[in-house]
């Protein structure tokens, strides 16, 4: 019996288990739910003056905010997502961001921002995705991506800008960025070896249409490589990719359909372009050994090998302990895998003499092991059975090719950066498309 608790006790254990929520109070303008706080649509002109400690996300899109101070944030240890679309920042004072260093999503998109200073984003090495479109921004200093060594993708979109420090780009310093959003700005002249020396998979994910293109044979030979490798971000944009004849905005041709101007134009052997990127799959249940390949567009003995990944760092040769080891053909083995070294690895193949490099990645899921998994496996199979049933070849010949069955091992599939619809819909305003946008966490892009 719990005769012993009367009221009076009982309110108190109550009384105490609410108040740590208490002392962080929710500003009255805003709404908190759990971990998230938003001050969206509350006509803000300056930060609340105290907002939850434990906040993982705040949401002040659609306000007023044009100033913030330094270290505006640094209450808020967890913050991952900061969303501060459409307010009326011009620029960003120095040190807004301290101590503000968990960030992993900023939304700074539809603002007044003019020129992106070296210093806005310093400290923020965990950014993944940073939203800088429909601003302003004319110039981004040389300096502003260094350091955002997590950052996968970073949006420029319909701004006017001119210059882009892509020489800042570099395998080591942003091994994970496959998106990069340059589109409808006004570049006219791109530097041309320092795009070519882009890691693949920034150059498989750099969206350069709508933008003053100057026609010339060192702009249509790179443009002639990624439409050769079928890139999405030409594919999807074909007529948006202009460029203007001897600099006449007036006489611009969309140079993917019309190829006639450049037919003087020599485009390089694919070979010279120094990075091909594939991006494998790999699935493995934890305690199982995998090893990952670094098979990439160069051959020979002369090669070097690194590998770098989300979970454990730089990896070099020198690296030979009971957990993992590197081989001298690239090959990196885990002994047994556990489920925190789940994430993408990315190997650097390079070939010293002919200073070329290329990268391969590899994109490894550790499963645990769960004990409906027989289970699960039975009824692929099955399926397996069921489909192939009558073309029993297969079932000698290859690995089942049903499309129930997972196929581990190093199997080439396209890199999955950005739905190209998403372009397009972030401004468009349908509301099949907005859905989309929700889903993909793009926010207040409603135009
Ligand atoms: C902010 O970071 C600095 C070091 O970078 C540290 O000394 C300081 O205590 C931090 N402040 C807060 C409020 O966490
Ligand atoms: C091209 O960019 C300009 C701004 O630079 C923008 O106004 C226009 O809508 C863009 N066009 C397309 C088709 O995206
Ligand atoms: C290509 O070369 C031919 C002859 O060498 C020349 O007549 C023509 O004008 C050139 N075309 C362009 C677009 O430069
Ligand atoms: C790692 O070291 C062991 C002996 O400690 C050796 O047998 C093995 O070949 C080495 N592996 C590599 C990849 O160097
Ligand atoms: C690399 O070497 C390891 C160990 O000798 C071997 O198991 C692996 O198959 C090799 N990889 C390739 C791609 O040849
Ligand atoms: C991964 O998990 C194991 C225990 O399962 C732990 O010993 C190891 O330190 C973890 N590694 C990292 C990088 O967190
Ligand atoms: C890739 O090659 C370039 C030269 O072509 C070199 O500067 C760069 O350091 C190489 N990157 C790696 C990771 O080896
Ligand atoms: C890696 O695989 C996971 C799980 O399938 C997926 O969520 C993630 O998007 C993949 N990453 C890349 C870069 O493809």
């Amino acid at each position: 019996m719990t005769s012993g608790l009367r009221p009076g006790p009982l309110l108190l254990l109550l009384l105490l288990l609410v108040l740590p929520g208490s002392e962080e109070a929710c500003p009255s303008i805003c709404l908190c739910v759990s971990d998230t706080v938003s001050c969206s649509s509350s006509g803000l002109t300056k930060l609340p003056l105290s907002l939850p400690s434990s906040s993982i996300t705040l949401d002040l899109s659609h306000n007023y905010l044009s100033w913030l101070f330094p270290g505006s944030f640094k209450r808020m240890p967890r913050l991952e997502n900061l969303r501060m679309a459409h307010n009326q920042f011009v620029s960003l004072g120095l040190g807004v961001f301290r101590n503000a260093s968990g960030l992993r999503h900023l939304d700074l998109s539809s603002n007044k921002l003019q020129v992106v200073e070296q210093h806005y984003f310093q400290g923020l090495w965990r950014l993944e995705e940073l939203l800088l479109f429909n601003n302003k921004i004319t110039q981004v200093e040389g300096g502003t991506l260094s350091g955002l060594s997590s950052l996968k993708k970073a949006y420029f979109s319909i701004n006017q800008i001119t210059d882009f420090p892509f020489f800042s780009i570099r395998d080591h310093s942003h091994p994970f960025l496959s998106m990069l959003d340059l589109s409808s700005n006004r570049m006219s002249h791109l530097p041309w070896e320092d795009v070519k020396a882009l890691p693949g998979l920034v150059q498989r994910g750099l969206y350069l249409h709508n933008n003053s293109l100057i026609c010339d044979c060192s702009m249509y030979s790179v443009f002639w490589h990624w439409d050769l490798r079928g890139y999405e971000s030409l594919v999807d944009f074909v007529d948006e990719h202009t460029c203007a004849v001897y600099g006449n905005p007036r006489a611009s041709i969309r140079f993917l359909r019309h190829s006639r101007f450049f037919r003087n134009c020599t485009v390089e052997k694919p070979v010279s372009l120094p990075v091909t990127v594939l991006l494998s799959h790999v699935v493995v249940t934890e305690g199982e050994r995998v090893r990952l390949d670094c098979q990439t567009s160069l051959s020979g003995t002369e090669l070097s090998f690194t590998w770098l990944s989300t979970s454990k760092g730089h990896i070099t040769n020198t690296i030979n302990d009971t957990l993992i080891s590197l081989f001298a053909n690239g090959t990196l083995e885990i002994r047994a895998t556990e489920v925190n070294d789940t994430g993408l690895y990315v190997c650097t193949a390079a070939d010293i003499k002919q200073s070329l490099n290329a990268t391969r990645e590899v994109n490894v899921t550790v499963l645990l092991p769960a004990p409906e998994s027989f289970n699960t496996g039975y009824t692929t199979l099955l399926g397996c059975v069921v489909t192939t049933i009558g073309v029993l070849a297969y079932l000698y010949m290859t690995p089942c090719r049903c499309r129930y069955c997972k196929q581990p091992g190093p199997q080439a599939i396209p890199v999955a950066t950005y739905d190209p619809s998403g372009l397009t819909s972030v401004f468009s305003t349908s509301m099949r498309d907005h859905h989309t946008i929700q889903a993909r966490g793009v926010h207040g892009a409603d135009g």
